[in-house]
């Protein structure tokens, strides 16, 4: 059987495969339909320093080929969080990888230094959501704000660093090496493409929020782009999602340069999407004679 192993900013996962975090929670209902023991690692949905109820009114729509979602970063607060998911997590013989949410840097900077003396493996900043309101920014639109957010965090964080990315900017390269350059360890992309749906009956947007985050295998095509783009920018390792549903799709993510693939949307189709995406590359590996899954990892001939 080929080996699966990949090393992301010196944290070793038994294969490349994770769950994009907002999937769920912190994996419990997730336990219940695989064996998350099988999975890469776990990455978790953003925690913020106090609890967010998130936002009001209709909070995902279903469209072509997506989902648009305005949850507006619905979380238990890194006490809570601490308290229970990690202990959940801790059960089972996967990596943690903790996504952080925030509206300020400030904010930021409390869930990483409360995170400081806890066994988690990988810290993912999220600078990426679509949904942040009532005085929030969403940093990783300017390469300035990139810079500045991902030095202050760094700085006071003991886990490596993956920087999560939005595709809602023109120079994706620019944005991934300001953050590499600010102390980014990893990159991560894509988050979610901001969209819209209307009801034309009511006449209404479709979501609360008005606009959402389109995800899905709608955006593939785009993150793909992007991850490539990405790959030939940087040197850290670069984590892949956006639309992945099956070992074929994250073969092409492997092949434009990603080290580590996550599944989100695919799983509120069929919950055990992570374990066919796992299956298909491994099957890829073996029809294809390699070894070693590090092995075919940017080698898109051009
Ligand atoms: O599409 C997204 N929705 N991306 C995020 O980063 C957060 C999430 C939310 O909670 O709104």
């Amino acid at each position: 059987r080929p080996d699966l192993k990949v090393n992301i900013a010196g944290v070793e996962l038994k294969n490349p495969v994770m769950t994009a975090s907002g999937t769920f929670g912190s994996g419990l209902e997730y336990g219940e339909y695989i064996d998350l023991n099988q999975l890469g690692a776990v990455v978790t949905k953003g925690v913020a320093s106090v609890p967010w109820k998130g936002n009001s009114g209709v909070r995902v729509a279903e469209t072509y080929g997506g989902m648009l979602n305005s949850v507006g970063l619905q979380n238990p607060g890194i006490e809570e969080f601490i308290k229970k998911d990690i202990p959940f997590l801790r059960k089972y013989d996967t990596k943690i990888v903790v996504n952080i949410a925030g509206k300020t840097l400030e904010e930021y900077c409390s869930v990483v230094e409360r995170l400081y003396d806890e066994d988690v493996d990988l810290l993912e900043l999220n600078i990426s959501c679509p949904n942040v309101k009532e005085g929030g920014v969403c940093f990783g639109t300017d390469t300035e704000m990139v810079s500045y957010v991902v030095k202050e965090v760094k700085k006071r964080a003991k886990q490596p660093l993956i920087v999560k990315l939005t595709p809602n900017v023109t120079d994706i390269a620019a944005i991934a090496k300001a953050a590499e350059a600010a102390g980014a360890d990893a990159i991560s992309l894509i988050n979610t493409l901001l969209g819209m749906a209307i009801d034309i009956y009511r006449r209404k947007p479709v979501l609360g929020n008005i606009v959402g985050g389109l995800s899905g295998p709608a955006i593939k095509p785009v993150a793909l782009r992007m991850v490539y783009q990405v790959a030939n920018a940087v040197k850290v390792p670069i984590i892949g999602m956006g639309g992945i549903i099956s070992g074929e799709d994250a073969v092409e993510f492997l092949l434009a340069g990603a080290t580590g693939i996550a599944v989100g949307t695919a799983n509120f189709v069929n919950p055990r999407a992570t374990m066919d995406v796992l299956e298909g590359v491994e099957e890829y590996l073996v029809k294809y004679n390699e070894d070693k899954v590090i092995d075919i990892i940017g080698t898109l001939n051009i």
